[in-house]
């Protein structure tokens, strides 16, 4: 989705601006553009198309002279991906410049507004108003026609405003919508995310909902909606830029499969501390969870899956019922949603707009909001009463991979830590699991080690027309995921079903040849799931067979068989998704689709 950035110091800011929208460009966009303020006052240059388009198309920056400059990457909403419609937007005689993202919901009324003052609109982006408004309310102070304009504004906006009286400064404003400034020596930066700053500075001051900010080269001052200025805190980034490079690997998505083990071990080391669950970011103990009768979680796409699996563990573990709920439903139902009411909120990002709205709607009623967020000091961390960061560092590849195995390991630690606080398990379980958790980033890693033939079995399959997966308890909801994995990145179709509702319809689309992944990883359930695959061999389907290293049953039915570790069967999911995560990776690889930024889809989905 769009991304912004801005620059001022004593070097040309064009190229500074290009470097951070390139880093941007994962996010997933379809035209781009920069502005610059200098002595020959605002230079703009935009274009839809990729961000090498714009790279040519200045001579790598060198066409625009300013050392103060605003960049943005759009993914379209209002209006076509036109060259019209890319941002930097300037108002008529080019003494302002704008990008933009968010929504400005009430854009019409004040186009109609500004069109009885005679102003007139080259675009039909929402986004167009705030640099008309800019110039009607200018009368030489920046800062007063900024802070007039934000209080026209409804919506959700982070914003970069350059003005051609002021070069050297930029207004940048956080309304509902990720903002970082990044803190230099003699040069200042902003960004919609860190990966687009973490380049030239670690520095950075995350900007509050209603905050601006004025930037020189020198300074950063942070005001309030009212204009007094605040104190800004600087916070170190804790990943170094490689994290955000692809460090050898021929996609970032297959070097986040393979980081999983270390990044699990980042969410989970520092929370086990002489054999303790220790979660001090949650505040809340036994008497706060007694009062809890109802967990509801809700997230979006994987992240659900993510929640999937912790209704399993929670209810197991906690004996408190858990409603899954997909934000985009949550919010536009009557949710039975009151005090007692824990919501868990998933988010690798923490800027998915179901998921911030959903949230909205259940802590308007009263439920106590926890979230599960990858990424620091986004919006969804700062609407939570209590936040667990998964710590999984930057994840660049569209498709989650190490966002999604620490979201399960963070919902995996938090249950056993309420179940302990509830003293719904046993001293002596509460240790084994401890043990289990402990030992979760090498048995990821003989995950990935146990099956290097993937590559090869993915070339078997990477020619299928559509593929089912099937599994049971935990393992359905691995299939989600498995599924989803496949489906984004290859274009395939797949669907996932609980293995048991086969029978009852989705198995006349089982035909000769076509291809099951069943999911066979609880012993408890395992003769039911042979049972599921013999149904679907004897239809001629090909099997392909997912379970522990040692059964040897499964090789009976299945053509082929990917293994995964023994492990506590509540802790099998997140083992189990790794050789799945890489089969769709092959499949992709072998179709020669762009894995990385697969069609359609956008890194945080920050609109509707
Ligand atoms: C799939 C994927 C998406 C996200 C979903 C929620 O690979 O990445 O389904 O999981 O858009 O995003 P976050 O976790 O950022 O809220």
């Amino acid at each position: 989705m769009c991304g912004i950035v801005g620059f001022t110091g004593n070097r040309n800011a064009s190229s500074v601006l290009l470097d951070g929208l390139k880093k941007l460009e994962y996010r997933g966009y379809d035209s781009a553009g920069i502005a610059v303020s200098g002595e020959q006052g605002i230079q703009m240059d935009k274009t839809c198309g990729a961000i090498n388009k714009l790279v040519e198309k200045t001579n790598d920056g060198a066409t625009l002279e300013g050392k103060a400059g605003i960049g943005h990457t759009r993914w379209a909403t209002h209006g076509a991906p036109t060259d019209e419609n890319a941002h930097p937007h300037l108002n008529k005689d080019e003494s302002f410049a704008i990008v933009h993202n968010g929504i400005i919901e009430n854009y019409s009324q004040l186009r109609e507004e500004l069109r009885e003052f005679g102003y007139e609109f080259q675009s039909e982006t929402d986004t167009e108003v705030i640099v008309h408004l800019l110039d009607h309310y200018y009368t030489g102070d920046f800062r007063i026609a900024v802070m007039k304009t934000i209080a026209r504004l409804e919506g959700s906006y982070a914003l970069g405003v350059l003005c051609a009286e002021h070069p050297g400064e930029i207004y940048a404003v956080r309304e509902n919508a990720p903002l970082i400034l990044g803190v230099g020596v003699e040069e200042n930066y902003f960004a919609s995310d860190v990966t687009a700053l973490v380049a030239n500075t670690k520095n950075v001051i995350y900007l509050e909902d209603g905050q601006f900010a004025h930037i020189t080269a020198d300074d950063i001052s942070v005001f309030n909606a009212v204009g007094s200025q605040v104190e800004a805190n600087i916070t170190r980034i804790a990943w170094d830029i490689e994290a955000a490079e692809k460090g050898g690997y021929d996609h970032f998505m297959l070097k986040e499969i393979i980081e999983q083990p270390n990044a699990i071990k980042a969410t989970i080391e520092p929370r086990i501390q002489n054999d303790e669950i220790v979660l001090d970011d949650l505040a809340f103990g036994a008497n706060e969870l007694k009062k809890i009768n109802k967990i509801v979680i809700t997230a979006c796409g994987s992240a659900y899956y993510a929640g999937c699996q912790g209704k399993y563990i929670i209810e197991e573990l906690c004996k408190i019922p858990v409603e899954m709920d997909l934000a985009s439903e949550l919010r536009y139902r009557n949710p039975l949603i009151d005090e007692n009411t824990l919501l868990i909120a998933v988010s690798q990002s923490g800027e998915t707009a179901d998921t911030i709205a959903a949230m909205k709607e259940c802590k308007a009623r009263g439920a106590t909001v926890l979230s599960i967020v990858n990424v620091v000091g986004s919006t969804i961390a700062k609407l939570s009463d209590y936040v667990i960061y998964t710590w999984a560092g930057p994840e660049i590849a569209v498709a989650t991979t190490k966002g999604y195995t620490t979201q399960v390991a963070t919902i995996d630690l938090l249950a056993v830590y309420m179940a302990k606080q509830l003293e719904t398990i046993s001293d002596e379980r509460y240790v084994e699991l401890i043990h289990s958790i402990r030992q979760m980033p090498a048995l990821v890693q003989r995950s990935i080690d146990l099956n290097t033939n993937i590559h090869e079995v993915a070339k078997q399959y990477a020619q299928k027309d559509s593929i089912f997966f099937i599994g049971r308890y935990s393992d359905y909801a691995v299939s989600l995921e498995g599924s989803l994995k496949l489906k984004e990145i290859s274009y395939i179709h797949s669907e996932a079903y609980p293995a048991g509702e086969l029978k009852h319809g989705t198995i006349a689309l089982i035909e000769d040849e076509r291809l099951v992944i069943a999911l066979a990883c609880h012993e408890r359930l395992f003769d039911k799931m042979m049972s599921n695959i013999k149904e679907v061999k004897a239809r001629g389907a090909c099997v392909l067979g997912v379970a522990l290293e040692d059964n040897r049953e499964i090789f009976k039915e299945a053509d082929h068989v990917i293994a995964v570790p023994n492990i506590d069967p509540l802790f099998v999911p997140i083992a189990e998704i790794i050789p799945l995560q890489l089969f769709s990776y092959y499949v992709a690889l072998e179709n020669g689709c762009d894995i990385d930024k697969p069609k359609n889809l956008a890194k945080s989905v920050t609109v509707e």
